[in-house]
């Protein structure tokens, strides 16, 4: 092992590879049957989203297209602040379109409710929510995923897109960070 080598910041694994791999599978295949008939306009919300969307995609069987959003998040803190700014808003007309938000984790829900509401005033057929991870114990906002992919505990987790100041996205699981790494 490296010194730098991001797995000693783990505690432990929340989430294998192989169990996010077939759990996006099933959500891709639930997502394709729901909208069969239809072209909806996958939105993911950057920077987490990124390879839980990239790999949700290629579950994705019917046509479709994509854009993201991104949003100021949490800084180098572990918890909200509360406050949401965009900061890449999409260049497309999404009226009459079925919007699917991608998300990687769903916590106090003050993101997506934003960001729901944010939307909804350019008439969107539908906005429907499919996330990674789902903490809803955490949960302020009244936020619903219609697809969640795994339920989570009030833990602090890092990997497969999701960060701790910008570092652990490229971890191929979900983990528990170290206390230590934060405190
Ligand atoms: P919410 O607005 O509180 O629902 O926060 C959603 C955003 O907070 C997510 O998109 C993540 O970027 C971030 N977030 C929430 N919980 C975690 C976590 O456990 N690890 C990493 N990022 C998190
Ligand atoms: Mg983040």
């Amino acid at each position: 092992m490296q010194v730098n080598d991001i797995h000693n910041d783990i505690e432990s694994v929340l989430i294998s590879a192989e169990e996010l791999e077939a759990r996006v599978a099933e959500l891709g295949a639930q997502i394709s049957a729901d909208f069969a008939g239809k072209n909806p306009l996958f939105v993911g919300v950057l920077k987490g989203c990124f390879v839980f969307m990239a790999d949700l995609m290629r579950h994705v069987s019917i046509h479709c297209s994509m854009d993201f959003m991104a949003v100021s998040s949490y800084g180098n803190q572990t918890t909200t602040t509360g406050a949401v700014k965009i900061t890449k808003d999409l260049n497309q007309d999404i009226e009459g379109r079925d919007i699917i938000l991608v998300e990687d984790i769903l916590d106090s829900g003050v993101t997506l409710n934003y960001l729901t509401e944010y939307l909804q005033v350019r008439k969107p057929a539908s906005i429907t929510i499919a996330t990674l991870m789902d903490k809803p114990s955490r949960r302020k906002a009244p936020v619903h995923a219609k697809y969640a992919g795994f339920e989570v505990p009030d833990a602090f987790v890092v990997g497969y897109g999701l960060d701790y100041a910008e570092t652990y996205r490229n971890l191929p699981y979900v983990g528990i960070l170290k206390s230590e790494i934060y405190e």
